[in-house]
């Protein structure tokens, strides 16, 4: 057995950093050291014990190979701060033998390599490893940060690479493997995985799980707190912590209907239970689809069901996403563009055109304004291999939006009742594979163009995949309800209504949302206070609101906001609902200088992923400070 020690190790850490050698390493997708045309994870079996005091992992996992190329005798894995401690390789049920194996230097976005040398085509591999409590894909989160305040809690969020922070595996959306897990925690913690969860598993700190149908590595996922279950329907129900679990299960009690809406559009829901799992404030994404266990932000229980859309978008990753699979993170668009769209099509189903168009409208408005910031050559659908950039940051409005405006372009020229059975049969005959962007095409041009030729043309689809920003011929989704707050927004503006008169009794989120995005971007503070005062925006619990009402307050010095601010950037560490109030605050040295004394504050209850985030935009800020 052979390993490298910790001072070598830092020597070549800054030598491969100065070599574009590393980039060529990763092969089929850009992000992974995996070479899966050679050898690939079928099967993953964990064995895992979670110690909240040491805030690590540890245990084994046996890694099932199907070889591809019969001279190759090396399996490539990718890890992110694990420390490896044995190696092992067997042949059906004999004994295991040590293996000798590499970890290389870490890479500051993609993590260590660790090659281990296989004298023969061994069947299974076994790695003893255990995690870093930095671990980028986990979070651990002392009890005083859970709702009910005295056990502690953990959970992963693997999407986009991080799953190679918590199990050394081939780290890439391309390789699809069963798994099985059996985990320990204190006997009073409840763990979940995205597998079979049992609602009526005894709880005594000894778990098993089953995952029988094959998922890509950043569908990995665990939980571990003190959470139980009621249910919503025979197959779908809410885990939650006590104090939480009533208020989801009213908030989300549509989702049955949610899964037979899109059952009845796209066909089969095929993972038998949905769940979901309700986490702490800090979880850093509004949600996250992983299977049979969407991970869901608390920030979405609005309290009249306004943000549900969510949920619908969890779910409807079951078909687009988990089903069929983005190859790589560079056909996103695949996921969650095609996600976005069904997400709308199951809200217009259960709440209404009405509801659904302004959902619409109000993400093409965000799509809008991101579009002055993205690179043109990031605009774009197809996007060309090797964009070389962090998977992250992809979780833009193009892949999501224009991904879903495409869409329903395309339902528009071919109408639903020849588009939704198209839609059906890209699902149904890629099942639990992953896909490219180009096999999305040809499937188009085979399946729906040229069975109805003219209905749109050559030149229309590659501007779709291939021409930044909108093109001007897409489809234009009006809003009458909005008209009718644009016309509120403006009798404000021109002082012909106060606040207080203002009609807005029967306005939602997505109303309010649209009113204040609609604002111009500064407005005198004594005329905040104004709106303050008859909506009480400062400290609302509704973060989408608190999302864009408090950059305005930043940017139109609207000081007295600031203590309500200051609570909600340190409540809640979802980064959508967060960052904008950061990137307000950085453009002034005083706003600055409040946003780093915050940010002091509110790092140790944030995620890694989170905590990257700010400190990247306070580190740019300083770099080139503000007047
Ligand atoms: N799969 C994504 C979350 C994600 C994307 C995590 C990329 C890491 C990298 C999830 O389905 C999602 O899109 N969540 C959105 C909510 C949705 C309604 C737009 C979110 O978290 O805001
Ligand atoms: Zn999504």
């Amino acid at each position: 057995m052979r390993r490298l020690v910790l001072p070598v190790l830092s020597t070549l850490v800054l030598l491969a950093a100065t070599l574009p050698a590393l980039a060529q390493d990763r092969r089929a997708d850009e992000h992974s050291y995996a070479e899966p045309d050679k050898v690939r994870i079928t099967d993953l079996a964990l064995d895992l014990g979670i110690d909240f005091g040491l805030r690590e992992l540890s245990g084994t996992a046996i890694l099932s190979l199907a070889w591809a190329d019969e001279d190759h005798r090396e399996l490539v894995l990718d890890t992110r701060d694990l420390k490896i401690a044995t190696v092992e390789a067997r042949n059906g049920s004999r004994r295991w033998k040590a293996m000798e194996f590499v970890l290389a230097p870490r890479d500051e976005r993609f993590g260590s390599k660790l090659t281990i040398t296989l004298p023969r085509q061994y069947e299974q591999v076994r790695i003893g490893y255990r995690t870093s409590p930095e671990a980028s894909g986990l979070q651990w989160l002392a009890p005083s940060m859970t709702a009910g305040g005295k056990t502690p809690f953990m959970f992963s969020q693997s999407q986009a690479i991080h799953a190679r922070s918590w199990v050394p595996l081939q780290d890439t959306p391309s390789v699809r493997f069963t798994y099985t897990a059996h985990v320990r925690t204190p006997a009073d913690v409840m763990a979940l995985m995205s597998a079979d969860n049992d609602p009526a598993a005894p709880r005594d700190g000894d778990y098993s799980f089953k995952m029988p149908q094959p998922i890509p590595s950043y569908l990995m996922a665990i939980a571990a707190g003190d959470l139980v279950f009621k249910p919503i329907s025979p197959r779908a129900g809410v885990w939650a912590e006590p104090q939480t679990v009533d208020r989801a299960v009213k908030e989300f009690e549509d989702t049955e209907k949610m899964i037979e809406v899109t059952e009845s559009l796209y066909g089969p829901y095929r993972w038998e239970r949905y769940d979901l799992l309700i986490l702490p404030p800090s979880f850093p994404f509004g949600g996250m689809e992983n299977p049979r266990l969407s991970f869901i932000t608390p920030t979405v229980i609005a309290g009249d069901k306004s943000l549900v859309s969510l949920i619908a978008h969890e779910l409807a990753h079951s078909w687009s996403g988990n089903l069929v699979t983005n190859a790589s993170w560079k056909d996103m668009w695949l996921n969650e563009g095609f996600t976005s769209y069904v997400e709308n099509r199951i809200v217009e189903a259960l709440y209404g055109k009405e509801r659904a168009d302004m959902e619409f409208v109000n993400s093409r408005n965000g799509l809008k304004a991101d579009l002055a910031e993205i690179p043109v050559e990031q605009q774009v659908l197809m996007l060309p291999p090797r964009t070389g950039s962090d998977p992250e940051d992809a979780l833009g409005s193009i892949a999501y939006d224009k991904g879903a405006w495409f869409l329903q372009f395309l339902e528009q020229r071919y109408g639903r009742e020849t588009f939704d059975p198209f839609l059906r049969s890209w699902f149904d005959s890629h099942a639990f594979q992953s896909v490219s962007t180009e096999q999305f095409v040809a499937f188009l041009r085979s399946e729906l163009m040229a069975k109805k030729p003219g209905a749109i043309t050559e030149a229309e689809l590659t501007t779709w995949l291939s021409s930044p920003g909108i093109p001007a011929f897409a489809p234009q989704t009006a809003s009458p309800r909005f008209d009718a707050v644009d016309a509120t927004r403006e009798s404000w503006i021109k002082r012909r209504t106060a606040a207080r008169e203002l009609d807005t009794s029967a306005w939602t989120t997505q109303e309010w949302v649209y009113f204040l995005e609609g604002l111009p971007r500064e407005v005198p503070a004594e005329r905040l206070v104004e709106l303050d005062q008859a909506f009480r925006f400062t400290g609302t619990a509704n973060g989408e609101i608190a999302q864009r009402w408090y950059p305005l307050t930043v940017r139109s010095e609207y000081f007295e906001a600031r203590p309500a601010m200051s609570l909600f950037l340190r409540k809640i560490g979802r980064r959508k609902l967060i960052m904008p109030t950061y990137e307000a605050l950085v453009q002034t040295a005083d706003g600055l200088a409040f946003a780093e004394q915050i940010y002091a504050m509110a790092k140790p209850g944030y995620h890694p992923i989170t905590s990257a985030s700010v400190e990247a935009l306070l580190a740019k800020a300083k770099a080139a400070p503000a007047p």
